[in-house]
């Protein structure tokens, strides 16, 4: 590692620190609250009227929990997916189907994913869009995960050939003014909050 290359990821891991910290700090009502709040920013967007495949994810970690809308897509026609890790330690990820009901089961980080045993893969390039958890974002389009690189891995252009509409989930506070970018990550086209959907 150069130096500015060691800057950048010592920049992110702090940054990470911060964030995760002030998102764990919220109370369960809190986190309930502002789900219920995204849920209600995510009709009046539009954004999911022309989706109709559909990655999302289940809240970890304190993170803003878009699950909570997955029974009224179902109900309009949306055909959701939720993360699935690759076998054994491997750094790899894709979206496995989901439908209301069915039973999940918890990966190596204590996620619940769908099983492979009932559930089908969704190649990345099919999906039309994608909710994506982020510790940090910016208004350039800037996201900072948890740092496993796993969507940056997913939807890398040299794997995949169409890119579906990549949308952050966010609460508000997770806002920040410019963050370090490193050559493999992935910009996000939106991010929508617990107050706003900002488009890039
Ligand atoms: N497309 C990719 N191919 C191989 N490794 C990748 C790719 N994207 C990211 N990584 C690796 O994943 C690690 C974490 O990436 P980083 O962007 O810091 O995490 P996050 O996106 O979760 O914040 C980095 O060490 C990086 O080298
Ligand atoms: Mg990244």
């Amino acid at each position: 590692m150069d130096q500015s290359t060691e800057h950048l990821a010592s920049l992110k891991t702090s940054i990470r620190k911060t964030m995760r910290t002030r998102r764990r700090m919220l109370s369960e009502k809190d986190q309930t609250l502002a789900s219920g709040q995204l849920s209600h920013q995510l009709r009046k967007s539009g954004l999911l009227t022309n989706s109709r495949h559909l990655g999302l994810y289940i809240g970890n970690d304190g993170e803003l929990d878009p699950s909570p809308a997955i029974l009224p897509l179902y109900q309009l026609g949306i055909h959701c997916y939720l993360p699935r890790l690759g076998a054994n330690s491997s750094h790899t990820m894709h979206f496995a189907s989901y439908t209301p009901g069915q039973t999940l089961t918890n990966n190596r980080f204590g996620i619940p994913e769908p099983s492979r045993k009932v559930s089908r893969l969704m190649p990345a390039f099919l999906l039309s869009t994608v909710l994506v958890p982020l510790v940090a974002f910016d208004l350039s389009g800037n996201r900072i995960g948890m740092g496993g690189g796993f969507y940056d891995r997913l939807f890398d252009p040299k794997k995949v050939s169409r890119r579906p509409k990549l949308i952050g989930v966010a609460y508000e506070f997770q806002k920040a003014n410019q963050l370090p970018c490193e050559p493999w990550d992935i910009p996000l086209d939106g991010v929508i909050t617990d107050q706003h959907y900002y488009r890039f």
